[in-house]
């Protein structure tokens, strides 16, 4: 009998002597990930305003895409028509998908949740849904992104009182119903969402319910929703105190520049965000010392690139000037300071895992932080 290699493996490369950082090598079916990583978050199978070879030539090692966007549009019958996600989107490398309810929640205010699901309203054709476990798990089976997040019942995090522990305790029991519903457990990895709120105890309930699973990886949820930076991160810390050293942690929906710095600290692998895409369509460009509005008029005349270090083919060709210039053109200037920006992300993480490789990580935080708040060049 042979033994089929997982679809996942981690292993610790190499751990920070002062905060709880690591550098890690995560495998997948489709190809390595040097963590800690940033995943860029591609909505319709695409990144909006680039395309695969690009994120190639960045060295993106993996994408994020959204069960709920891809459930709808091109649809389950699509992506089997087509043999997945991967070979829909020409996209070779590790992809993972989102369960689907936190968009439907958080970005379309049209959902109800029940024990059942998650109810909502399609903004295609106003005809109602329910996105179950089960539903969701089917979807992305059939995506067959390498790593699938289960269905969660998110509250904001400054929710309190008894919804916040009933979200939790049915986080559970979804959980459950998506492991039972998974059936490529062989080539994709399930990962559950620690979720809680702000709450310490019921973080420690939940993740102690999930580390009983048998799971790759654990993800942390619920978080960059309104609440303080020291309750943010106070709840990172004690969730990665919680989860196993042994698998990745995924942070989601975090991708701030100090934030990642200081969750990294806190023991996070991975994180995904809209924001660096996001921002590059309002014509910011992120840098070292924060972000660069190139829109503004300052930057009319300006004949250095956004950033001179930079090695992405914006900042090699174009200079501030031509990228203010431009700025109303919108799917040009978003294409031109995407590149950059998840360039900038990517770096970001790569000078983080060789400082963590070097044991030099408290030095680079120091030095980040001084530079980060400096202001804009
Ligand atoms: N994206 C950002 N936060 C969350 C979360 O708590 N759950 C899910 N499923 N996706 C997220
Ligand atoms: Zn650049």
């Amino acid at each position: 009998m042979t033994t089929k290699v997982p679809p996942l493996t981690y292993k610790v490369i190499a751990e920070c002597s002062v905060t709880k950082a690591r550098a890690g090598l995560m495998t997948l079916r489709h190809g390595e990930v040097n963590t800690p990583v940033f995943m860029p978050v591609g909505t319709q199978g695409t990144l909006k305003g680039l395309l695969p070879d690009q994120l190639i030539e960045l060295n993106c090692q993996i994408l994020l895409g959204n069960t709920y966007h891809l459930g709808m549009r091109p649809g389950i019958e699509t992506l089997q028509k087509a043999g997945g996600l991967h070979k829909f989107m020409s996209w070779p490398r590790g992809i993972l998908t989102d369960s689907g309810g936190f968009q439907m929640v958080s970005l379309l205010k049209l959902a109800q949740i029940d024990e059942n699901g998650v109810n909502f309203c399609s903004p295609f054709d106003n005809s109602e849904c329910m996105l179950t476990p089960e539903h969701s798990i089917q979807i992305q089976n059939t995506i067959g992104a390498d790593i699938m997040m289960q269905l969660d019942d998110v509250v904001k995090t400054t929710t309190v009182g008894p919804r916040v522990e009933e979200a939790m305790h049915r986080t559970i029991r979804w959980l459950d119903r998506c492991i039972n519903a998974h059936a490529r457990d062989e080539d994709q990895s399930l990962f559950p969402i620690v979720q809680g709120a702000l709450d310490p105890e019921l973080r420690k309930i939940c993740a102690d319910a999930l580390i009983q699973r048998k799971v790759r990886g654990y993800a942390v949820g619920g978080l960059s929703g309104g609440e303080s930076k020291h309750e943010f991160w106070r709840t990172v810390h004690v969730c990665t105190d919680l989860l196993p050293k042994d698998k990745p942690r995924y942070l989601m929906g975090v991708g701030f520049a100090a934030d990642l710095v200081v969750c990294v600290a806190l023991g996070i692998d991975m994180f995904d965000c809209v924001f660096p895409t996001r921002t590059a369509r309002f014509g910011c460009a992120l840098v070292n010392t924060g972000q660069m509005n190139l829109k503004n008029k300052k930057y009319e005349n300006d004949m250095r690139p956004i950033d001179d270090e930079c090695e992405c083919s914006t900042c090699s060709r174009y200079t501030r000037s031509y990228l203010h210039h431009i700025a109303a053109m919108e799917a040009v200037s978003c294409s031109l300071l995407s590149i950059h920006n998840v360039a900038y992300q990517l770096r970001l993480m790569r000078s983080m895992r060789e400082a963590i490789q070097r044991d030099q990580f408290p030095q680079f935080i120091c030095d980040f932080m001084a530079k980060h708040f400096e202001g804009e060049p």
